[in-house]
Formats: structure tokens, sequence, C-alpha cells
């Protein structure tokens, strides 16, 4: 059965940044209620940076919360040495993780070097056995891959080595200046893990997002459109800018 997700219009590039942030808040906030660590994925891509500016600038002191937080990989480059800035572990250490002074010892990363990519992801999974995600922030690839979960993508696949898109490799590009910087291959978290998130937030903006942000809600619920996994899923927030709702149907809002 469908679970419709909670969408959230944000009027204005602001609006949606701050919006992200409250609504973030409020789910570390429920999620901080129990005793335990607090369990966050939290993507790259160009969406998040407003969100995570947001946090630095007005949320920074919740040290509370933040002493808590351990992150977890949604997804890598693989092949890469540890210090490579293309690294998402690297990108989310400038962004987000440093400023937030959120420990190595709290971040649960791919070791993009290993030298055995089965006993790598069996690594990642063994660990997301032993405690499962509790808020998982996600963007939306054009193509409605989630992570590097890209069409095709089973509902219970574990982590696991896959080869870019040309759709995933094109939107890349732009971060490391052309197509010959961008790794081919990549580690991502299987839909099987990130489905049982407790809470998602999912960040959607942008004209060239409405037509696959359409699709998402509406398209058969299918491996073909990973994204569709997210109608599966509980506790889901659909944060977008008009933009990228201009091509929705009316659906179940607040
Ligand atoms: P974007 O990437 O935030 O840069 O649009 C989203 C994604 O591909 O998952």
């Amino acid at each position: 059965m469908d679970t419709a997700p909670t969408i959230k219009i944000a009027p204005n590039n602001s609006a949606f940044h701050i919006l992200a942030a409250d609504i973030f808040m409020g789910a570390i906030n429920r999620v901080a209620a129990q005793d335990g660590p607090i369990r966050v994925v939290l993507p790259t891509g160009s969406t998040p940076l407003g969100l995570y500016r947001e946090l630095i600038a007005n949320h920074v002191h919740r040290r509370d919360l933040w002493d808590r937080v351990h992150y977890v990989a949604l997804d890598d480059y693989a092949g890469l040495p540890p210090d490579d800035r293309r690294l998402f572990s690297n990108w989310l250490d400038r962004d987000i993780l440093g400023p937030l002074s959120i420990p190595s010892s709290h971040r649960t990363i791919f070791n993009s070097a290993a030298p055995d990519p089965s006993a790598e992801c069996a690594r990642m999974d063994a660990l997301l056995d032993q405690g499962g995600i509790d808020i998982a922030v996600l963007g939306l690839g054009t193509n409605g891959h989630i992570g590097f979960n890209e069409p095709g993508s089973a509902f219970d696949a574990h982590t696991r080595l896959i080869h870019l898109s040309v759709d995933s490799l094109e939107a890349n590009a732009a971060y490391w200046g052309g197509m010959d910087h961008v790794p081919h291959t990549a580690y991502t978290l299987g839909l099987g893990h990130i489905m049982q998130a407790r809470e998602t937030i999912l960040l959607v903006q942008g004209t060239h997002k409405a037509d696959i942000l359409q699709r998402m809600l509406h398209d058969p619920v299918s491996p073909a459109l990973p994204a569709t996994a997210l109608r599966r899923m509980r506790n889901v927030t659909i944060i977008a800018d008009r933009a990228a709702m201009s091509a929705a149907e009316p659906f179940p809002r607040t």
C-alpha cells in the first residue's frame, strides 16, 4: 500500500533552506527523545547546501544534539585515496560535518580504496544491521535515483558497488570540471536499508526536477524509478520549491 509522503512547498530559495532546517531539527529532536546515537544519512549535491549553511548558522549551538549524531554515508566514489577532495566523505566534512564538529569516531564512511569491494559492502551492511538509519536526508536524481541506486535497483538491494549511469556521470561532471574527472564506479547503500529509515526528508529544487518529481509521486511504484520507493516508506517529508512542483498533479499535502 502506498503511504502518502507529506509535501511542503517553499515559496523561495531562502524559505526552502529554513524549512528544511526546521524539519530536520524537528526530526533530530524526536529521535533524541530516546537514548542512544542519532544515526543520520546526509546527501551531497547542490540541493542540500543551503540546509547545511542554515544548520551551521542557526543551529550549531545544539551540542546536546550534535554530540549524539552519527553520520552514515549514503554513497561515495570507489577507488579514490582517502584524501581525494572528490570523495563525498571529504565534501561533507568541508560543508557540514567539520563545521558541526562531528568527530571521525561518529562517522561511518566508505573506504573508497578498499582492496576488496565485496568485503567493504559487507562491512557497511553489518554496521547498518547493528543500528539502522534514524533520519535519511536524500536528494532526487534527475533519473530518479536515490543515493546511487540507479534505475533498476531492487527495493531490497544491499550495499554494493555500482557503475554510474550516464545521467549521473553528467550530473557529477559539473562538480569536478568535466566527465574525465568523475569516477565511474561508486558505493551506495541499498534501498533495502534506506527504506527502513525512521524518518526521511527528500529535498527537491528546480524546474529540471519537476518531471521526475511528478513521476516519483504518480508513476507505478517500481525499481524502474527508484525514488518511488519513498511511497513505501514511513514518515517521509518532501520539501520542494514551486519550480520543482510545477509539473505536479494535485496530491495530498500539508
Ligand atoms: P542535486 O543532486 O542536489 O545536485 O540535484 C541530487 C542527486 O542527484 O541525488
